[in-house]
């Protein structure tokens, strides 16, 4: 069985669908199955406001603006290091221009959150071990008790794709997790069986 999902997950992820998937227009570099594990959680925590590193041409950040709009609650702060031309304009998204880890962006990010909010963080920016690993050490701080924060592309260096690309996300999570049990895996959040996130989704969970 694993093999199959493997096997279909290279293939899917080989030909590069990736790079040629888009949200109303905007491209997107997720897999839909994965978007739509995003549309559950935001349905359910209702958050508001939702972190993403890493913007590229902001599709993603626009699906998760879009989600916002269909619940009616929920505002998105995406940041990237460099600025893409045609980023969508959206009331519900705002951009951040620098390195997500720099004191800067953090003070910035920090100063856009109210104590009570629903925070949910997704990491996408820089897949080295360091700066995921950098990201996720001072992003968790900022989740809600019951939220996540994602990990994304945790399928890299062999898990099952890019076996060549070196300590990435996955890694990163592993390391995490040896010094903190605030957060755990949470694999029901694989039930689609792909996910380019595979043991990326962490619920905070004290
Ligand atoms: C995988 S893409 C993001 C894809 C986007 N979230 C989507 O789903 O369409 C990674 C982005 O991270 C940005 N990036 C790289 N290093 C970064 C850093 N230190 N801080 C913030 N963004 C960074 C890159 O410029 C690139 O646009």
């Amino acid at each position: 069985m694993s093999n199959v999902i493997d096997d279909f997950h290279k293939l899917y992820y080989n030909n590069r669908t990736w790079k040629n998937t888009y949200w109303l227009g905007i491209p997107t570099q997720k897999c839909p199955l994965d978007l739509w594990i995003y549309q559950e959680i935001i349905t359910k925590l209702k958050p508001d406001l939702i972190i993403e590193t890493g913007t590229a041409n902001g599709g993603s950040a626009l699906y998760l603006a879009s989600i916002c709009d269909l619940i009616g609650k929920g505002k998105v702060l995406t940041i990237d290091v460099s600025a893409k031309k045609n980023r969508p304009k959206h009331r519900r998204i705002n951009y951040l221009l620098g390195s997500s880890t720099s004191n800067k962006i953090l003070e910035e990010v920090k100063r856009r959150i109210r104590k009570e909010d629903v925070i949910l963080v997704i990491l996408d920016s820089d897949h080295r071990f360091d700066h995921v690993l950098e990201e996720l050490n001072v992003y968790s701080g900022l989740v809600s008790k019951g939220s996540y924060l994602i990990v994304e592309d945790t399928n890299i260096n062999g898990h099952p794709v890019q076996p060549n690309w070196g300590q990435g996300p996955m890694e990163a999570v592993t390391e995490f997790l040896k010094r903190n049990d605030d957060f755990m895996i949470d694999e029901d959040r694989e039930k689609f069986l792909l996910t380019f996130n595979p043991k990326g989704c962490l619920r905070k969970v004290k």
